[in-house]
């Protein structure tokens, strides 16, 4: 009872951040995302009456602790849907850096969701797949779907009308790009589960966040099929920014920024208005990553050659969804 799956990481240009039920893992407002090539995770899960307990080894370390428990309560999930009681060993490899800011938990969440539930005997489609996948991860739930993707907050207490739709795939808009930039690759401090949690409790302009996000939600869902990249990045840039308001006005404030995440906010805004078109959205890290369009990236690269503290940058187009693979892990 082996799977493996493959998943791309997502980089939401409408952002989520706040859960309306902690359990269900149900947004308080809907988010858009673009699921990326070559940010990957491929995961292995075997379900065996061999193992006694569940074990989950991430980039060869053995994982134990809090991020252990949320994927044995994950497990749990699956073995209650399955009807089974089979302990798990999973092994999973993040082809990217982990828990900076670059996504890994969509990647990780979906490629987990798809190949837990084939090993154990489930055969769901995408629409369950992405239910179930939130339920490790609320952005993992964007990933299962190719290209642009949209979650739905949904309204039903049960979370079942809260799950991923595509909005347009991978290869309607072949030309978007999004750069990610790696300033700093160590794991970040304060992980967006409890940042978001304390930003609900504490932010005093919570509300507006939502009410705001909701409502660019609506318009990117329209400004994409245009393809109109110009409307497009501006909102995503206002919304990541209004995320970062957010998360500063947070108590304790949550500051993910470091100085050279302010120097790349400052030169993007430089060449654009020198009219190279690119705009930035910054997730939970230190990270900047730009949305541009192909043609500028030769300009874009020559100019992240200038500064000193990137350490590498993936430059991604959107990519393919959730797949099963034939290479297991182990
Ligand atoms: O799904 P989580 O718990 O990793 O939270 C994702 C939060 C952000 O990356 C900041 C925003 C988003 O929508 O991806």
């Amino acid at each position: 009872m082996k799977a493996t799956a493959s998943a791309n990481a997502n980089i939401a240009l409408i952002k989520y951040w706040g859960k309306r039920n902690e359990e269900l893992i149900l947004p308080q407002n809907s988010s858009v995302s673009v699921t990326l090539e070559g940010l990957k995770t491929v995961t292995t899960v075997d379900f065996d009456k061999k193992y006694k307990k569940d074990n989950f080894t991430l980039n060869g370390k053995k994982i134990s602790g809090e991020p252990f428990e949320r994927i044995a309560g994950f497990l749990n999930i699956i073995r209650k849907m399955a009807g089974s009681g089979l302990k798990a060993k999973i092994f999973s490899k993040n082809f990217f850096p982990t828990a900076t800011g670059l996504a890994s938990s969509s990647a990780g969440g979906a490629a987990l969701a798809l190949a837990s539930s084939k090993a154990i005997g489930l055969d769901l489609n995408k629409k369950e797949l992405s239910l179930l996948a939130r339920r490790n991860s609320g952005s993992a739930s964007r990933s299962i779907e190719a290209g642009f993707v949209e979650w739905e907050k949904g309204e039903k207490e049960d979370g079942t009308d809260s799950f991923g739709k595509q909005v347009c795939d991978k290869d309607y808009w072949p030309e978007f790009r999004i750069i990610a930039g790696v300033l700093n690759e160590e794991e970040k401090k304060t992980k967006s589960r409890p940042g978001m949690k304390q930003s609900v409790q504490t932010c005093p302009f919570y509300k507006v966040w939502v009410e705001n996000s909701e409502k660019q939600a609506k318009q990117i869902k329209k400004f994409i099929p245009e393809k109109k990249f110009t409307k497009l990045g501006e909102l995503a840039e206002n919304n990541a920014l209004m995320l970062h308001s957010v998360m500063f006005n947070t108590i304790l404030p949550i500051v993910y920024f470091s100085g050279k995440t302010v120097e790349m906010i400052k030169a993007v805004r430089k060449w654009r208005a020198s009219g190279l078109e690119c705009y930035f959205t910054i997730d939970a890290g230190p990270q900047v990553k730009i949305i541009c369009l192909e043609k500028d990236i030769p300009e874009i690269k020559r100019k992240l050659k200038g500064i000193k503290a990137i350490k590498k940058i993936y430059i991604c187009k959107p990519g393919d969804g959730a797949r099963l693979i034939n290479k297991h892990l182990f």
